[in-house]
């Protein structure tokens, strides 16, 4: 079994741009420590790549050609596409894993159509992630996209195939390799309603998640989703999808709707591998 470790994580700008403005900094400070175990959690797990499944920004894929997925099988990227004194991240260079990269998107292809990209600037939706989980930039990325933000979106049983197919591929090479899916779960960003938690709908969608329990995940609307969680809700997508690669019960290792500033529930979960 080459998938060693799968979990999730929010990402939002606010997660290090404004931490200075945090009220609640012990809240603060236990999201960090549950980040920095996950962190322990994948360096532990000997793996030799990250995956990250993330949801763009209109940072690279545009409505002029919007796939559905998009896996990168770049040497290196460049990031935050964003201004680095309003993330507080610094512009670096990540490396990537371009014949592992391959590999995946070749043995993908058997079932699921998805695109590759040898271009990729990283916005706050991988940078967030990596900053907390490889803060030295020194293990390998392969960033994914699924269409979260540009309709008509990726249907989320397609996100389920496309997990699916992950595993399967990295089930099929040699390295070892971690994923994490990232995403918010309700959240309005850059809308009037930023800031907007909605709890109840976050903690009901994380129980049938740590369940794993795949019809429940798969009956979300985007109309509903849409409604009750917020645009920034259709994110769903990147925790269905580490969900469907895991197989197996997650575990929630931390999650809060106390950090307005952050605008968005801090999540941390794995999943048992099955
Ligand atoms: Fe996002």
């Amino acid at each position: 079994m080459s998938l060693v470790y799968t979990g999730v994580l929010s990402h939002a700008p606010g997660i290090t741009g404004r931490a200075h403005m945090v009220e609640n900094v012990e809240k603060r400070d236990e999201f960090y420590s549950a980040l920095e175990s996950q962190r322990q959690d994948i360096v532990n797990s000997g793996a030799e790549a990250i995956i990250v499944i993330a949801a763009e920004h209109f940072a690279n894929f545009f409505m002029n050609n919007m796939p559905a997925y998009c896996i990168g099988i770049s040497e290196n990227y460049e990031g935050p596409i964003e201004d680095p004194k309003w993330l507080a991240i610094e512009k670096t260079q990540i490396p990537g894993a371009p014949d592992l990269g391959k590999r995946i998107t070749r043995s993908v292809m058997e079932t699921v159509d998805v695109s590759y990209s040898e271009e990729w600037k990283f916005d706050h939706g991988i940078m967030v992630p990596l900053n907390f989980l490889t803060p030295r930039y020194d293990i390998p990325v392969i960033p994914v996209n699924i269409n979260c933000q540009g309709p008509p979106l990726t249907p989320l049983h397609r996100s389920w195939a496309f997990g699916e197919a992950l595993r399967r591929a990295c089930d099929a090479v040699p390295e070892k390799i971690a994923l994490v899916g990232t995403g918010g779960i309700s959240h309005w960003p850059a809308t009037p309603d930023s800031g907007k938690i909605n709890e109840a709908w976050d903690r009901e969608f994380l129980d049938k998640l740590m369940r794993n329990d795949k019809d429940s995940l798969l009956s979300y609307s985007d109309e509903d989703t849409y409604r009750d969680a917020g645009q920034g809700g259709f994110e769903i997508r990147t925790f269905i999808t580490a969900a469907a690669a895991a197989g197996g019960k997650g575990d929630l290792h931390f999650y809060t709707a106390e950090l307005p500033i952050f605008a968005v529930g801090c999540t941390v979960a794995s999943f048992s591998l099955s």
